[in-house]
Parts: C-alpha cells; sequence; structure tokens
C-alpha cells in the first residue's frame, strides 16, 4: 500500500488529522515515511542541500567550536568528550567533523565518544561506512540522545525537520488546520484546537494575531529541547536551524505559514499545486518529498532556559562561522588560483552568503554548568543577533 492510500485510509476511518499527524506519518511512518526509507534525502542527488552538503569546510569549522568547548570541560574535569550529534543522518556532518579533529585538533579527536542519533534505520544502518577510518569513535548510534551526557549535543537542520501544529486566526478566534478528503484529494479545513498546549504556546508569546493570519505552533520541538537540556549533565547544546525570533516569525513578514516542502530541489507551499490538482502544494506527495517549518527561537530559548541552560548566543550561521575564522580558512590546503582553491571558496560563499545559508539559518548556543563563557561561534558580537544573556 502506498502511504498516499494508508493515509486517506486513516482519515476516512478516524476522521481529519492535525497537519503534525500528517508530517509524522508523512516523513517518519515506520516503513514509508520520507525520511524512514533512506538512507540520505539532501545532496545533488537528493531534494535539498543541508550546510553539509557544501561541502566539508562546515564540519571543518564546527570543529572549532568543538575544540574550544571540549577544552572548556576538559578544565572542568571532564574526563572524555561526548559528542552527539541529532538527526545525523547516515554521518556525514560527524566524518567531517572527525576528519577535521584528527587533523587540526588532535586532543579534541582522542577525547570523543561520538554519538549519531537518527530515527531512520536506514540512515543508521549507513553510518559505520560512512565514518569509515573514524568508525571506532563512534560509541552508539541510536534512536534516541542517552542520558547523562558530559560534553556538547549538536543538531543541524533537526528541529525544522519535526511535526508540527498549523493554526489560524479567525473573526471567531484561534483555529486549527487539519488535512481532510475532498474525494481522495487532500484538502485544509478549519476546526477547533486538537490540545489547549497550542493557544498556551501562543499567549505566552505575547504576540498580536489578527484575523487572516496563519502559521505553525512546533510543541515537538519544544518539547524536544526540554528532554535535550534534561540528557545534557553538562556542557553545551549547539542549535542549527532555519529560524526567526518569535515577534518576527509571528508578525506581518511570516503572514502566510513556512510550511515548505522539497522534492528535487523545487521547492512548495502551502499555496496551490498542479499536482494536487489544485490542492495545497505541502500536501501533494506525502513520502516523496520533505516538509519543513521555520523554527520559533524564542519559545526553543525560553524552554531551554527553564531547563536551566544558560544562552551563550543566537547569532546567524555568517557571523558565527566568521567567528569561527572562515575568511581565514579561504585559500587553507589548497594550492592558490588551483580548481580546487576556487571550489572551497565558492563553498565558503555558499555557507556565508546573506540571503542563503548564511541569514537564513541561525545558531543558538546553550550551556549546561559551564557558566557563560564567550565562545569563539560569537566573537562577530557586533553583529549577533543576541549576545550572552
Ligand atoms: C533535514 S534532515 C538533516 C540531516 C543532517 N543533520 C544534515 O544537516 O544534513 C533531518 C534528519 O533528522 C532526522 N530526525 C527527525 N526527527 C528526529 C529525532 N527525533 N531524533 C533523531 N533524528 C531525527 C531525520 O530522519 C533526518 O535524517
Amino acid at each position: 500500500m502506498s502511504l498516499r492510500t494508508l493515509i486517506v485510509q486513516r482519515i476516512r476511518n478516524q476522521g481529519p488529522l492535525t497537519t503534525a499527524a500528517f508530517m509524522d506519518l508523512a516523513l517518519y511512518h515506520q516503513t514509508l515515511g520520507y525520511y524512514t526509507r533512506a538512507r540520505r534525502r539532501t545532496g545533488r542527488a537528493g531534494d535539498f542541500y543541508t550546510s553539509v552538503d557544501v561541502g566539508p569546510q562546515f564540519g571543518a569549522l564546527l570543529a572549532t567550536q568543538l575544540d574550544e568547548m571540549h577544552r572548556l570541560l576538559a578544565a572542568t574535569g571532564c574526563p572524555a568528550f561526548d559528542l552527539v550529534e541529532v538527526g545525523a543522518g547516515n554521518g556525514q556532518l560527524g566524518r567531517d567533523l572527525l576528519n577535521a579533529a584528527e587533523s587540526t585538533y588532535p586532543a579534541l579527536y582522542a577525547a570523543t565518544r561520538l554519538t549519531l542519533v537518527e530515527t531512520s534505520t536506514a540512515a543508521r544502518a549507513a553510518q559505520p561506512a560512512t565514518l569509515g577510518r573514524h568508525r571506532a569513535r563512534l560509541a552508539a548510534s541510536l534512536e534516541a540522545i542517552p542520558d547523562q551526557v558530559c560534553g556538547t549535543i549538536l543538531a543541524n537542520e533537526l528541529l525544522d525537520a519535526l511535526p508540527t501544529h498549523a493554526v489560524t486566526m479567525t473573526s471567531e478566534g484561534l483555529r486549527e488546520i487539519y488535512i481532510d478528503l475532498t474525494g481522495d484529494r487532500f484538502v485544509e479545513r478549519l476546526g477547533p484546537l486538537s490540545c489547549p498546549e497550542l493557544a498556551d504556546y501562543l499567549a505566552r508569546l505575547d504576540v498580536v494575531l489578527t484575523p487572516g493570519w496563519r502559521g505553525e505552533v512546533n510543541l515537538a520541538a519544544a518539547d524536544w529541547v526540554r528532554m535535550a537540556a534534561r540528557r545534557l549533565q553538562r556542557g553545551f547544546l549547539m542549535l542549527i536551524d532555519y529560524g526567526h525570533t518569535a515577534d518576527e516569525l509571528y508578525s506581518g513578514r511570516h503572514d502566510g505559514s513556512t510550511l515548505t516542502t522539497f522534492h528535487r530541489h523545487l521547492v512548495g507551499s502551502v499555496g496551490d499545486d498542479p499536482f494536487q490538482r489544485g490542492g495545497p502544494a505541502w500536501l501533494a506527495q506525502p513520502g516523496e518529498q520533505d516538509i519543513t517549518s521555520h523554527v520559533d527561537l524564542t519559545t526553543v530559548r525560553a524552554v531551554a532556559e527553564e531547563e536551566g541552560l544558560d544562552v551563550l548566543g543566537l547569532t546567524d550561521q555568517s557571523h558565527f562561522l566568521l567567528g569561527l575564522g572562515a575568511l581565514n580558512e579561504a585559500d587553507s590546503g589548497t594550492e592558490p588560483g588551483g580548481v580546487e582553491a576556487v571550489k572551497h571558496r565558492l563553498a565558503l560563499k555558499t555557507l556565508l552568503v546573506p540571503g542563503g545559508l548564511g541569514s537564513t539559518h541561525k545558531v543558538l548556543l546553550l550551556g549546561k554548568q559551564v557558566g557563560t563563557p564567550a565562545l569563539r561561534g560569537c566573537s562577530f558580537e557586533a553583529r549577533t543577533v543576541e549576545t550572552r544573556a
């Protein structure tokens, strides 16, 4: 049975689905989900690019930040350095980090116990092969974050891939958007809120929503941050994602929902799509396309603080990587003027360029029982979205 047919039957039998339930099936159904079925969904042969796909430069720069975090933790008596990457896919970023640590930060390399956390069994199975000679550094490949992490929990483009609820303000108040059927076509329909947490979430943000406004409330992202904060015994949480502060996300600027799909590098949205014969593009091909939404960094930060974490920095990816020395890396290890040098510079440009990954992606750095050190990734303080608390 196709995933589409399965979802159609589910709606016929049980009624309309919340957008979170639809996304959960589309992306993570245990056999047919978009992420469940594949080792890797990104890159040229996939549906979209992440910073990891741009080249090893992203991992190499992050290794500089991890080296500093390792030294700070070692000074507090942590014997080893747990590096827990969540949403690790096939282990590509883990490999790039270990390559860079091995060549540039031998103490970090020696201390690192790598745990790759990934829900897709197909992607997990591919991790040892991707790590190659570093596979001995892989302490565990898991479905969930282990307890008592002493080190850094890192997630690149995880929170934006978690199933989210969608809501809209009407003249009768806040309503939830559900996925229903017209014939066998998926359509959106308004209904009452499926849980009171949705209204509570928005009320805490103190945002003014006028009739016609539509947006996402990602309860799963908040829950994930809470869980990660609890499993971190001492160390750092580094989150890199498409994101905005709540005043920006829940304002006129993002008035039309941030739900976005990626299929073979074509972008779709909540607007109509010809493949859906007039229905919204984001519902068109469940299981065949990625579905994402932008992250509400204000809530993520607030949840982390409630759990006792300190905010060490919130900046955009461009300034984060510049703080880590991206410009010093511009010619590193390549013959000046050669093809590799040009490729290397182009990769750095892709990671840094405003309007692309450099500004759409934000970096939130949090610490637990490590004080409030000034981290190197936040050293471009003049241009930081927000500096240390
Ligand atoms: C957009 S991909 C990002 C992959 C990789 N981090 C990168 O930047 O190239 C999101 C990944 O997170 C995984 N994922 C989703 N929810 C997860 C969870 N709760 N725990 C671990 N992995 C999860 C998905 O299966 C998918 O591989």
